[in-house]
């Protein structure tokens, strides 16, 4: 018997290739950079299965030109990128990869804002510059954790994840979400009133029409002067222009950005000019093992659609009451 086409749009760790390559007939796209728009249609055209990431949009126009398609499987937990509603209507269920990159991220979370609140990245550029001539009473001095207060917005498992290993660092903890439960010691509180007392605000919401630019100019005139903002969830949740004038004015100490608007960031962005702004390219789940899970998992969801099976990760389950 054949085995079903499917087009993997990256090269994704060797662990979820060799389970893709077990059950299909894989049309692996070798490139460093992702297929554009023409060539992703074309090869998606006889495809039964399609393993995407975040960098493509899968949209009703995509999901028209292949006919065949059974199942889209996002290497990835956000699924903005893909328009599950088309997905839904046409009968095809999404995967994504939930759970394995929480730690991951929750991580990176921790080590943009201990970098940004210590000047670590800061530090390190002196050094390399020839500055560091005697140690200063008051060289890039930064900010404690201990006593601080950390705003999470969107307490889901990244979020919470956050708030678990603040408790260790003696930060209090205050969240805004409206659909989820205290946890972690952290305390449920209103937007306003988490944007006016956090010295740490760090974000953990998708991507959807809410939350797009959820912190614009409004938001960052209420936080704190001595404020760091940290985003690892998706880069257009804040306003670039409103966070580089807050930034260049002073109004909030500092920003740690895992993801921008647009990605990748272009060299003459005017955050890149600021010292106050660290950012990083989209790295929050970017360990070995988590990568490695994020491939198996894809890879899983794939072939579970491929067979007509529920996919053991599924963002649009409503799909089965078809
Ligand atoms: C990465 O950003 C993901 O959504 O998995």
């Amino acid at each position: 018997m054949s085995k079903p086409k499917v087009f993997v749009t990256r090269l994704i760790p060797e662990k979820g290739l060799d389970l893709v390559r077990e059950f299909c007939e894989a049309d692996i796209w070798p490139q460093e950079l992702p297929p554009g728009r023409a060539e992703l249609i074309a090869r998606v055209a006889q495809v039964e299965g399609l393993i995407s990431l975040l960098t493509e949009k899968v949209d009703a126009g995509l999901m028209d030109a292949a006919p065949h398609l059974k199942v889209v499987s996002n290497m990835a937990v956000g699924v903005d990128n893909i328009e599950v509603d088309a997905a839904t209507a046409r009968g095809i269920p999404v995967g994504n990869t939930p759970g394995v990159l929480t730690d991951a991220t929750a991580d990176m979370a921790f080590a943009l804002m201990m970098s940004a609140a210590r000047r670590v990245v800061e530090g390190d550029k002196y050094v390399r510059s020839g500055k560091w001539k005697t140690w200063e009473p008051k060289l890039l001095l930064g900010a404690d954790f201990a006593g601080a207060t950390l705003g999470i917005i969107g307490f889901g498992r990244i979020g919470q994840a956050v708030a678990r290993r603040a408790q260790g660092f003696g930060l209090r903890v205050i969240f805004h979400d409206p659909t989820s439960q205290p946890a972690f010691g952290a305390v449920s509180v209103d937007l306003d009133g988490l944007l006016r007392t956090s010295d740490f605000v760090s974000l953990h919401v998708p991507l959807t029409p809410d939350t797009r630019h959820m912190v614009d100019a409004g938001a960052l005139s209420k936080m704190k002067p001595n404020a760091i903002l940290v985003n690892t969830s998706r880069g257009p949740v804040v306003d670039p222009l409103a966070l580089y004038d807050a930034l260049k004015a002073g109004k909030i100490f500092a920003a740690a950005l895992d993801v921008t608007e647009p990605e990748p960031l272009p060299v003459d962005s005017p955050l890149l000019e600021l010292d106050n702004c660290l950012i990083v390219p989209h790295l929050g789940s970017a360990s070995q093992q988590t990568r490695d899970k994020m491939a198996m998992m894809s890879a899983q969801n794939l072939i579970a659609g491929l067979k007509g099976e529920e996919l053991p990760n599924c963002v649009n389950p409503e799909v089965y009451k078809f």
